[in-house]
Formats: structure tokens, C-alpha cells, sequence
């Protein structure tokens, strides 16, 4: 999978992908990740990339042409199966959306700073909008990471093992269960007599009674219809 992230703060994109899972991604060669500076395609002699929004109002927009001047050239070198705008008022993201997004082939992704985007690019570049919680961020850099990383971790032959996605939470719109490792018995709390039975019947059952319970505690919106409470 290829992903070319849009932004004006490159910097804050290296930590999150130049370690564990999305450094192993990309080193056996299941992710080829590219940041681009949005201001280095600025033909402002300040390299300007935002300016006042027209009728009024506090707040910056940034401008239509570095973004659209970098995401023409991308268009003209390969075909993307999304843009992807990250904004506090995009559909929010699930597990489902991860799992859509985990089986394309081509992604770039534009993070927003100050006010957003002249609208002009969502209307005739973006084709989808995408939140990572009801909450506003700086920047959409933090969101665009959080959603790479939920996508990458997806792409079969990334996680190993130990590691596999199929039994993370939300897979099956279930809460994981609880999990234990060794010691067997610590400052006098034990590990549950099942996990340590031997008998994998038993601890399967075990497994689903406590993520049923945990669900229904913690995310019973879960286990409605659609997963979304209706
Ligand atoms: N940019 C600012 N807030 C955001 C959010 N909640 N999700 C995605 N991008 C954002």
C-alpha cells in the first residue's frame, strides 16, 4: 500500500511512523509512506499557505493552490482509491472504516490546520472526510497517524502472531476480554484457575463470557444493529 500524507507541519508526522509496527511496515515492504510539505509548493514569496476568509470572521482558511498544486502533481504520477480530508466534522472513524481503507491500494491524505480548507478543495478533490473523535485538534496530523496506523496494522503479513489483528476489539463489534501473563500469582492476586486449565474449550468459553460482559458494561451501543446505537 502506498499513502502520500498532505501537510504543513512535516515534522510531526516522523515520530509516529519511524518505529515499532509502522517502521516494520514499511522496512518489509507492505508501506510506502511519503509526507510532503504543502509550503513547498507555495508560490508566495513568504511561502504563504493561508490568508483571511472572505465575508469576516477570526480564523484562517489555507489556500486552494499549493494544496491543489501538490495533489494534481500526486494524481499525475498514479491513481488514488481516496483523498482523504481529516476534519472534526468528517465521518467518524470505526473499525470498519480501517478494515475498507486496509484493502486499497493507493491513499493520500490532507490534514487541516487553523480554520480548514478553502472549501473548493473538498468539493473537487476530496472523496472522503474523515474524524478521529468529537473533538477539535490543532491540525489533522495527530488524526491522520491514528488513522494510518489503524489501516496498516490491517495489511496481512504486518502484525505477526502474537501480534494478529483478528482477535483485537471491534473486529467482531465485541470488546477484547481481559488478559493475563505470567507471574501466575502476584502480591496475592491470581490469574483466573481457567486460563492455566490446559482445557481450550473452557478457556474459549471463559474468553467470550467476559468479552460479552465487558461489551455490555462498557459499549452495550455495540452490540445494537448497527453498531452505532440504532
Ligand atoms: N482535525 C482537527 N480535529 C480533528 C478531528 N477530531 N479528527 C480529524 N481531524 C481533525
Amino acid at each position: 500500500m502506498r499513502i502520500d500524507i498532505l501537510t504543513i507541519l512535516p515534522d510531526l508526522l516522523q515520530g509516529p511512523f519511524s518505529d515499532s509496527i509502522m517502521k516494520r511496515a514499511q522496512d518489509k515492504g507492505h508501506l510506502e509512506l511519503e509526507v510532503h510539505d504543502i509550503r513547498a509548493y507555495s508560490k508566495d514569496k513568504h511561502k504563504k499557505v493561508d490568508d483571511y476568509q472572505y465575508g469576516g470572521g477570526a480564523g484562517m482558511v489555507m489556500t486552494i493552490e499549493p494544496i491543489a498544486a501538490v495533489i494534481e502533481k500526486l494524481k499525475s504520477e498514479r491513481d488514488y482509491d481516496e483523498i482523504i480530508y481529516m476534519t472534526p466534522d468528517g465521518e467518524l472513524l470505526e473499525q470498519s472504516i480501517a478494515n475498507e481503507f486496509s484493502l486499497k491500494g493507493n491513499l493520500m491524505i490532507l490534514c487541516g490546520h487553523y480554520k480548514g480548507v478553502d472549501e473548493r478543495i473538498r468539493e473537487h478533490f476530496i472523496t472522503r472526510e474523515i474524524s478521529i473523535g468529537s473533538y477539535v485538534l490543532s491540525g489533522g496530523e495527530l488524526g491522520a497517524a491514528v488513522l494510518v496506523d489503524s489501516v496498516v496494522r490491517l495489511i496481512p503479513g504486518v502484525l505477526n502472531d502474537e501480534t494478529s489483528a483478528l482477535t483485537d476489539s471491534f473486529q467482531d463489534d465485541m470488546l477484547s476480554p481481559p488478559v493475563y501473563t505470567r507471574p501466575p500469582e502476584y502480591n496475592g492476586w491470581k490469574v483466573p484457575e481457567v486460563l492455566l486449565s490446559g482445557d481450550f474449550g473452557k478457556i474459549e468459553a471463559w474468553r467470550e463470557e467476559k468479552a460479552m460482559e465487558r461489551t455490555l458494561n462498557r459499549r452495550p451501543d455495540l452490540l445494537k444493529e448497527d453498531g452505532k446505537g440504532n
